[in-house]
């Protein structure tokens, strides 16, 4: 029984409740703390936290459900934001969605099989006049093409490998 504790106890997630004094009011603070320290928040993660702060675990996940920052997997190595708005989707928005799914294998909104790329779907990146927009890695582009889309990931890509 003791294994199964040490198991689900997440130490980051523990001492970082503990900064706070275990004030449940302190909760969003703790899970973006959380969050950017390991990058993603655990069940681990969320089992401890509810513990620290004496919270029921149906009222972490609602908050965490709640606000679309909090990520409940691991982050891939590379993160492709794709617009899927309106304004978007009337030039091709979809299209090149399905291309992206397609090319890394991965569904919008998750993780392709060798976690190197991560969709996202966003509703409109203030781009609009120049859709379809995505984001790679935090840089925004306009007028993406699937050809264009899977130049722009490589670059993104090899840039981040140089370093
Ligand atoms: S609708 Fe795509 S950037 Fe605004």
């Amino acid at each position: 029984m003791a294994a199964l504790i040490d198991k689900l106890e997440h130490a980051p997630a523990r001492l970082i409740c503990g900064r706070h004094d275990n004030r449940p009011d302190a909760l969003l603070e703790i899970l973006h703390e959380v969050q950017t320290a390991e990058g993603w928040l655990s069940d681990d993660a969320l089992r401890t936290i509810a513990d620290a702060l004496n919270i029921s675990r149906a009222e972490i996940h609602g908050v965490v459900s709640f606000y679309h920052d909090y990520k409940r997997r691991e982050s891939a190595k590379h993160c492709i934001k794709l617009c899927r708005a309106e304004a978007c989707q009337a030039v091709g928005a979809e299209a090149l969605a399905a291309h992206a799914e397609k090319k890394w294998n991965a569904p919008t909104s998750g993780n392709g099989a060798d976690n190197q790329i991560e969709l996202e779907a966003v509703y409109c990146l203030g781009n609009c006049a120049l859709g379809p927009s995505a984001m790679i890695d935090g840089e925004l582009f306009g007028r993406v093409t699937p050809e264009r889309l899977d130049a722009l990931a490589e670059q993104s890509i090899e840039k981040a490998e140089r370093g």
